[in-house]
């Protein structure tokens, strides 16, 4: 059988450690892992911009010993020129696995559906998994390892109805961690998200819960994050932006409510002075640079195991 990587739960608790323990092995032995000798080619496909997915793939793909072949949407046009099924059975034929960042997570599950060869998530409207295990990774690194996931608290505060949002969601809830949300009422997660990471913590000893207080949702967290407040394609303007979320502004009074050794997560791109201060993301408690590197060690990873059970 094929596996896939589209949501953050397509790792049960196992698979997930099993991920992470690779990355790590693959940050200490950079070229350990050579699933793609040959070279095999993964495609890698963009329809949306990119700067940290496309280099770390990039360069994860080449570091294991395959050949990426990266292709801007615009040129592929997935769905306009042909479908995503027809597209799916070309690709399939001629490389080792496909990688895709696209709009809604039904066009990655036809890819899926119809590839015969392991599909990876590079972020969807939906989901953002890969970002999610970076981040689990980092926060493992500063805690003392990956035994320490379990029971630590990680508060996301911003637009709770976007992808970061529902993959730390369902990721911390996989790691068996306490996942807060902290979002305004009109931008809650996706219920289903909720209530499929509220069963996955109830196996992993984990919790999820979503709060309107900035305040309430960071007290007390290990790990705060945040992510911009306009995603990809959204339509919110700058002023609405603001006063939506401006009371979820990660700056210093914020941080102060979490663990005095709290780290300080954002998947970047990040726009200083709005969804988060300058002082923060700049600070000392700041992880925001090993996170974006650890994009490259858990993708590397995330392909590796794929291609190893498909
Ligand atoms: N964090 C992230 O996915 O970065 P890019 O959008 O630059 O790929």
């Amino acid at each position: 059988m094929t596996r896939h990587f589209l949501r953050d739960d397509d790792l049960t608790p196992a698979e997930q450690r099993q991920v992470l323990e690779l990355a790590l092995r693959l940050k200490a032995e950079r070229f350990a892992e050579r699933p793609l000798a040959g070279p095999r080619a993964v495609a890698i496909l963009f329809d949306k911009p990119t700067l940290r997915t496309q280099l770390s793939f990039t360069v994860g793909v080449a570091e294991l010993g395959g050949h990426p072949m990266v292709v801007d949407g615009n040129l592929a046009q997935i769905g306009v020129r042909e479908s995503v099924e027809d597209t799916a059975g070309v690709l399939g034929r001629q490389v080792a696995a496909v990688v895709w960042r696209t709009f809604h997570q039904s066009r990655l599950e036809t890819m899926a559906r119809h590839a015969g060869v392991p599909v990876v998530n590079a972020l969807t409207d939906q989901f953002h998994p890969c970002q999610a295990l970076a981040d689990l990774l980092t926060i493992a690194e500063h805690a003392g390892g990956l035994d320490a996931l379990r029971g630590r608290t990680l508060a996301y505060v911003g637009d709770g109805a976007n992808n970061m949002a529902h993959s730390y969601l369902l990721a911390g809830a996989t790691a068996g961690m306490h996942v807060r949300v902290g979002t305004p009422t009109s931008r809650r997660p996706d219920a289903d998200v909720v209530d499929r990471a509220a069963t996955v913590a109830a196996g992993t000893g984990g919790s999820v819960t979503v709060l309107h207080d900035a305040a309430a949702a960071v007290s007390g967290a290990h790990a705060v994050a945040t992510d911009t407040w306009v995603s990809m394609g959204d339509a919110t303007g700058a002023a609405e932006a603001e006063q939506l979320f401006g009371p979820f502004r990660l700056d210093a009074a914020l941080l102060g409510r979490a663990e005095p050794d709290a780290v300080v997560l954002h998947c970047m791109p990040a726009y200083r002075g709005k969804e988060i201060a300058a002082e923060v993301i700049d600070g000392p408690r700041s992880v925001v640079f090993d996170e974006a590197e650890n994009r490259l060690h858990v993708q590397k990873a995330v392909l590796t195991w794929l291609l190893e059970r498909s």
